[in-house]
């Protein structure tokens, strides 16, 4: 008999019920975290067939994510955890359509047996839909690459992966694969105690469960990987480790949104085979025009054109060059066009607050968030029915 998949989201017993179901012959852990919005993630790409919910959890939390978790993933059976032997949670159960309790504390053997039952209850259900299961949901990686400085790389990763967690309520992270100069996390005005370096240092733990307690976190609830504190540490950082980093992040993240350096280094290339879509930044100047060519170039050799998009950034800044001169130097057209915002760009600077809120009720705003729109996989555009996933956080 094939095992059973479960999914543990609990604050306390994680790992206790994680090593307890694990070494049984009847369930298979895809999935342990005390975090109920990784939990979500999780559950997105795994669709396990159990899903345990901790809801001792404070205020209403616990019940608005049992409902949202029975209301997204039919398909999985819901359990509820909890120390308290209320009738209130008995109330919720039946409300949620959650198909049992697990009242902790509770021996192997019972702990076994309910977890068993909700799987047979549920084995007919799930076999009947089996063929309506959701479509898995898309993913992205999106790389944002020029080989030019000063361009607006690291101004629009980060109003990028704002305006995406902030359109979709998903889990978006970031990551800052400019080693030897980043300032993805100080642009973002966001405290941070770690950085890739010290995920680096115990790569081998890395797991999704462990990712977010090295992350820095901006308000929006954007999480950010800044890049080491001192460049003498980005000798340290080889592509493997970024190939490992990007893939835990990629299961943890809906999306995940990486700046990158002025220079291509071996440690960006996992990061564009990685990407869906690489957004290369140019201004309208000579210079940059030039360097926009020998990007597009360098990307073709590397068979990654197809993922190229054109985006030019602080128009008006520059004078000169047409949009369309571009376009026929390069033979590709222009994605979004960026209006130059001085004031709102210093702003964002000298504040640490990202572009796309400094610069709020202007043209420049409403751009980035096009092109936001843009990089949204179908399961996200605005056209798709809106889900509960707005309401989260
Ligand atoms: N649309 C814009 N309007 C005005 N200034 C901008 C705009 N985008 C970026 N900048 C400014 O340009 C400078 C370089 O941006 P940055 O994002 O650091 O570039 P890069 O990461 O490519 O080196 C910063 O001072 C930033 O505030
Ligand atoms: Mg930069």
């Amino acid at each position: 008999m094939d095992k059973a998949s479960v999914l543990i989201i609990d604050h306390v017993s994680a790992n206790d019920l994680k090593e307890r179901l694990g070494k049984t012959q009847e369930f298979f852990v895809v999935g342990a975290t005390e975090n109920p919005d990784l939990g979500f993630t999780i559950a997105e790409r795994q669709q396990p067939d159990v899903i345990l919910l901790n809801i001792d959890l404070p205020g209403n939390e616990g019940t608005s994510w049992a409902e949202i978790l029975s209301m997204e993933f039919p398909m999985s059976s819901l359990l509820l955890v909890t120390t308290s032997d209320s009738k209130r949670v008995l109330h919720l159960a039946l409300q949620v359509g959650a198909k049992g309790v697990l009242n902790l504390p509770m021996d192997d053997d019972r702990l076994i047996r309910t977890v068993q039952k909700a799987v047979q209850q549920d084995k007919r259900r799930r076999e009947l839909f089996s063929v309506q299961r959701k479509v898995k949901p898309q993913f992205k990686t999106i790389v944002v690459f020029s080989t030019k400085g000063g361009v607006g790389k690291t101004t629009l990763s980060l109003s990028l992966g704002v305006a995406i967690r902030q359109m979709t309520g998903k889990r978006v992270g970031a990551i800052d694969l400019d080693l030897f100069s980043g300032n993805l996390a100080l642009m973002a005005g966001a405290p941070w105690k770690y950085s890739i370096k010290d995920i680096v240092d115990d790569i081998n733990n890395l797991d999704r469960e462990t990712l977010d307690s090295y992350l820095a976190e901006h308000p929006s609830g954007l999480k950010i990987l800044p890049s080491p504190m001192q460049p003498e540490f980005a000798g340290f950082i080889h592509a493997e480790h970024v190939e490992k980093i990007l893939s835990v992040m990629s299961e943890a993240f809906n999306y995940v949104i990486v700046d990158t350096p002025t220079y291509l280094h071996d440690t960006a290339v996992p990061a564009l085979a990685e990407a869906r879509e690489i957004i290369v930044v140019t201004t309208l100047d000579l210079a940059a025009i030039q360097n926009m060519k020998q990007c597009i170039d360098l990307l073709t050799t590397l068979a990654m054109k197809p993922k190229v998009r054109v985006v030019v950034n602080r128009l008006g800044y520059t004078g000169g060059l047409k949009i369309k001169d571009l376009e026929d130097e390069l033979g590709m057209k222009v994605l979004t066009v960026i209006p130059n915002n001085e004031k709102a760009a210093m702003d964002a600077v000298n504040l640490g607050i990202p572009l796309i809120t400094s610069a709020k009720g202007t043209l420049t705003a409403r751009r980035i968030e096009e092109l936001a729109t843009k990089m949204l996989t179908s399961d996200d555009q605005p056209t798709s029915v809106p889900g509960l996933r707005l309401a989260r956080r």
